[in-house]
């Protein structure tokens, strides 16, 4: 269980690794990787975020690696040094200055070593962050990748180059990602950019522009591709991806369609599912994130209806209470939330539910936060991120609410969510123990090298005895023992 420290707030360092040559999908539309003369540079990239911030990384791994740039994993052998950065909470921001302050002390080192900010911290800093950071060279947001090439040049010549323009077209659909770090087995696909949703609370509309939706064809060809390299598992990656809309109609593209003339050219998101899950019965499709105001039926039946379709669903809730789920601008109450969450048990009563959750927003009274703590007590969630909250500049809510509820407060309230969510992540384990999954084996535990470690369709881990199993296997694995944290099993009968 996690607390306080959602993924995007981890921070990896990633080995950069090229996709086996021998990667033949039925591709059409993606952009191979070609073969370019290296230009004997190394470029060496680390990441910080959320997994759409990771699978940017391998956007730009891979724009890099057609300008002729070689990865390396150190970063005192690399010419370029690229920071990939989050900008969701002050702490996130505050992990990458202190990680440049390191660079420093490298660049003084390597001389001429270029130092590029990517991402959202980018974004929201824009050329500030050439004044506050004296070593870096080079800002570009998340729109800007397919500049990096130019900027670098721009950067050799000693004068810092900046490229933060979003766009309300790019989706960087036909580039074929690098895949860095990669287990080989799971990977994660990103199907839309941006966010419409403007949540008060949320920095992520401001840093990431406009929501647009990338094409199914080329979304579906770099499914196929991974199956096709072994890959046995797909997460698509949005803000909100139960509002994915593409159509191949200009006309149409990227427009939030009301027209129902119009329906039958347009692929909605449960559509989309359904075409990556008939790749193959053994690839896997997960997706992250539904928004509860989005989230249809029509999605839910998709998961019922394909085996395939993993049965987890992160919903994040936020708060618990009506008055302050408005006030953070969610449009829904805790009543459609519930609704939401009583559809899945009817339409997927496997699923597993996960949920985001901000304590002390804005005038949040003692009672509200109790709101927050029934809507646990009712759902159980198996998994929770939880969260003080942190006011951001330039939010709705930094504008027109007054962050007036103190530190040690929201500290206590969110130190009372976890603790519930401990209560609830320990009992959902153990009601699985005794029962039987099948998992996908992802590799070798970190605790014991004789035992491997793999999930079940509720995004469980479960570790159990090594035997002959490798990843991308399906085993058959009985639980037998749990923590809060992980279950423990043995080969199925
Ligand atoms: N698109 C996703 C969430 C993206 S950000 C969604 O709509 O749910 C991930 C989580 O960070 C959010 O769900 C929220 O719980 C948390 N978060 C975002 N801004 C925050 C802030 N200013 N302070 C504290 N937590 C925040
Ligand atoms: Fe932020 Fe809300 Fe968009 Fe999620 S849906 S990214 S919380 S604005
Ligand atoms: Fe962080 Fe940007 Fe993701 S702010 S959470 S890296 S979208």
């Amino acid at each position: 269980m996690k607390t306080e420290l959602y993924n995007n707030e981890t921070a990896f360092e990633l080995e950069p690794k090229v996709i086996d040559e021998t990667r033949q999908g039925e591709a059409l539309t993606m952009e191979r990787p070609v073969t370019v003369k290296g230009n004997g540079k190394k470029y060496y990239i680390e990441s910080y975020g959320c997994q759409m911030n990771f699978a940017d990384s391998e956007v730009v791994a891979s724009i890099l690696s057609n300008a002729g740039y070689d990865s390396t994993a150190q970063f005192l052998d690399a010419d370029l040094i690229l920071i990939n950065t989050c900008a969701i909470r002050d702490n996130a921001e505050q992990r990458v200055r202190h990680r440049l302050m390191h660079l420093s002390a490298v660049k003084k080192k390597k001389r001429g070593a270029v130092i590029a900010v990517l991402g959202c911290m980018a974004e929201r800093l824009k050329e500030k962050f050439l004044e506050e950071e004296k070593i870096v060279d080079i800002v570009a947001g998340p729109d800007a990748y397919r500049a990096l090439p130019s900027l670098i040049e721009e950067a050799e010549t000693g004068q810092k180059a900046v490229n933060v323009l979003l766009s309300r077209e790019e989706t960087y659909a036909e580039i074929s990602p690098v895949r860095l770090n990669s287990n080989g087995i799971t990977a994660f696909i990103s199907i839309m950019r941006g966010c419409d949703n403007m949540c008060s609370f949320c920095v992520v509309p401001f840093t990431r522009g406009r929501e647009r939706s990338r094409d199914y064809d080329s979304i579906v060809a770099e499914a196929k591709d991974l199956y096709t390299a072994g890959y046995r598992e797909v997460t698509l990656l949005g803000q909100n991806v139960d509002s994915y809309r593409f159509s191949h109609d200009p006309k149409l593209v990227g427009k939030k369609l009301v027209d129902a003339k119009y329906e039958e050219h347009v692929v909605n998101f449960a559509e989309l599912m359904e075409m990556v899950a008939q790749i193959a019965p053994d690839l896997r499709v997960r997706f992250s994130t539904s928004h509860p105001k989005d989230m249809t039926d029509d999605v839910l039946h998709m998961m019922a209806k394909y085996p395939n379709i993993c049965k987890y669903i992160h919903l994040p809730v936020q708060s618990g209470n009506s008055r302050i789920l408005e006030m953070m601008n969610r449009t829904y109450t805790r009543e459609w939330y519930l609704d939401r969450i009583a559809a899945i048990r009817r339409i997927v009563p496997e699923a597993a539910i996960s949920t985001d959750i901000i304590t002390g927003y804005c005038s949040e009274t003692e009672e509200e936060h109790q709101d927050t703590l029934s809507i646990m007590q009712h759902v159980k969630y198996e998994m929770a991120y939880m969260f003080a909250y942190n006011e951001r500049p330039g939010t709705v809510a930094a504008k027109k609410h007054t962050d007036d509820i103190p530190e040690e407060v929201k500290k206590r309230r969110l130190q009372e969510v976890v603790d519930l969510h401990r209560i609830h992540s320990l009992e959902r384990n153990k009601e699985d123990v005794g029962k039987t999954f099948e998992v996908l084996v992802e590799g070798i535990s970190a605790r014991n090298d004789e035992d491997v470690y793999g999930r079940n369709t509720q995004n469980k881990v479960i570790v159990f005895e090594k035997g002959n199993f490798k990843p991308g296997d399906y085993v058959k694995v009985k639980v037998v023992r749990c923590t809060s944290g992980t279950l423990i099993g043995e080969l199925a009968e």
